[in-house]
Parts: structure tokens; C-alpha cells; sequence
């Protein structure tokens, strides 16, 4: 178990499961003060990761945004935002995303096996691109980023790479907001894909805090020991 980062996943959907519109516009399912909670969890992890589909949709930046929570990284001795983290398979990311531009900090791509060559040319002098496997191994993953320095990983989406990490056992916790409005499109993105996840009506999480803040609900689930509840 000490092998792999402590691995937080951070999520928010819509009453009705949904973690975006179904249509091109952007979703905003937190409120203010649930976006300064989510910045302080993103300011206690060494490294972030969303997939390469949230890199192309939503062109995130990834970064800690309170100056006061950044100096305090610094004065720790660490960057002023956390490591950002994405995987691909085919390795068709824009090295002009702000996933790349945005931020002194590393960037790692963990690439497909046979796209890692085409990945390098088109990111190399933007992020450090690493041979994952065929697909990419989510706890190799884990592993090689344990062995560089990320003792706690923040997982923000989107629902595929949600569904392995859950289904793979690899969540220490997840921190899943719930916003106060139905999507009610089946074609918008869920939080989860199908999948066997060793949470069922046999073997039930641990919930371990529920919050309000503001008008959405914050449920904390303890997903391995290592979780303190
Ligand atoms: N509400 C929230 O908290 C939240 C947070 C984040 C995202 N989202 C939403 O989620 C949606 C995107 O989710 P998504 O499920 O479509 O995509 P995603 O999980 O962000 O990314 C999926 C992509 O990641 C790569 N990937 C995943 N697993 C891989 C593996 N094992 N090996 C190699 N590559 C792998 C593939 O990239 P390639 O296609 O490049 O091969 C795959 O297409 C967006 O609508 C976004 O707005 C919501």
C-alpha cells in the first residue's frame, strides 16, 4: 500500500449523476465558496490529474489560485501549485492548452506505448511524456508517481478516468458535491461509467463526513483504511 500516492478523488454532478451539460456550454455545478474549498484540497496535494478528454473539453488551468495559499506551498519549500498530471491514448493534446501554458510547475503526460513518439514531438518541450503501457496502467501510474515525489494525488475527472481509478481500488477518498439541480440528458457525461466497483450493496462505503457549503452537499467517503474518518 505505501507504494502509491494517498489518492483523493475530487468530484462535483448535478442531482441526477451528471458532471456536465450534454451540449458544448460549460456546466457550473460548485458556487463560490465550494471553488475555495476545492482550491485549499488542491493546495494540500503534491500533484493533480484529469483525463486528456477534460484537458481538450474544459482546457483547465489546475493551479492553486489564493496567493495566500500559494505562498504558504512556498514557504513549505514547495512550488506555488501542485505537479498537473494527464493520460492519453492517442496523444492528441494541444501543446497550446492551458494545461501546458499555465504555471512553473512540471507537467506529466502518461501516453499509450504506441503513441509516446508522436506525444513527445508534438508536447515535448512543454511536459515530461512517460511510456505508460498499452493502454495506460493506472497503478503503474500511480506508482512511477509515487517514485517521483507524490506522496498525495487529486484525481479531477472526468467520469473515465473516475471509473478506473474506482474500479481499479486505487481511491483513498472520495469528496463527491452534489449541486442542487437536475441535468436530466442522458447524453451528458456521467460521474461513472459502467464498471465492477468494489463498493455494491454487499460491501458498502464508509461515509465519513457530510457538509453543507452553501447550496451544494459535500459527502466524504473513507474508500481504504488509509482514509482517517
Ligand atoms: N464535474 C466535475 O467535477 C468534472 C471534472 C472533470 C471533468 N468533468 C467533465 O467530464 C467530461 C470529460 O470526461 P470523459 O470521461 O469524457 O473524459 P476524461 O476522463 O477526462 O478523459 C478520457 C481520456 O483520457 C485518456 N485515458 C483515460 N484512461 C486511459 C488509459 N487507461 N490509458 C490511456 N489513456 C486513457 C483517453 O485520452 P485520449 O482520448 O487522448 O486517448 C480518454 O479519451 C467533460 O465533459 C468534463 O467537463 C467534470
Amino acid at each position: 500500500m505505501g507504494d502509491r500516492p494517498y489518492i483523493l478523488l475530487s468530484c462535483g454532478m448535478s442531482i441526477d449523476g451528471y458532471v456536465d451539460a450534454a451540449g458544448d456550454e460549460r456546466l457550473i455545478l460548485s458556487n463560490d465558496a465550494d471553488f475555495d474549498r476545492v482550491d485549499d484540497v488542491r493546495a494540500s496535494c503534491d500533484a493533480i490529474l484529469v483525463g486528456a478528454e477534460t484537458v481538450r473539453r474544459d482546457n483547465p488551468r489546475l493551479m492553486v489560485r489564493s496567493p495566500e495559499r500559494r505562498q504558504a506551498r512556498v514557504a513549505r519549500g514547495q512550488r506555488p501549485s501542485p505537479i498537473k498530471v494527464t493520460l492519453t491514448e492517442k496523444g492528441d493534446l494541444d501543446a497550446g492548452a492551458a494545461f501546458f501554458q499555465t504555471g512553473d510547475v512540471e507537467k506529466l503526460v502518461y501516453c499509450a506505448s504506441s503513441a509516446v513518439g508522436e506525444a513527445r514531438h508534438r508536447l515535448g518541450g512543454h511536459a515530461t511524456v512517460v511510456d505508460g503501457g498499452q493502454p495506460v496502467d493506472l497503478r503503474r501510474m500511480a506508482e512511477d508517481l509515487y517514485a517521483r515525489g507524490v506522496c498525495r494525488l487529486m484525481v479531477e475527472g472526468g467520469g473515465t478516468v473516475h471509473t478506473q481509478f474506482l474500479t481499479e481500488c486505487l481511491v483513498d477518498e472520495l469528496q463527491l458535491v452534489v449541486a442542487p439541480f437536475f441535468v436530466g440528458d442522458s447524453r451528458a457525461p456521467r460521474f461513472v461509467g459502467d464498471g465492477a466497483f468494489p463498493w455494491n450493496p454487499d460491501r458498502r462505503a464508509t461515509l465519513a463526513e457530510v457538509r453543507q457549503v452553501g447550496d451544494v452537499a459535500l459527502l466524504r467517503y473513507a474508500l481504504s483504511p488509509r482514509c482517517g474518518v
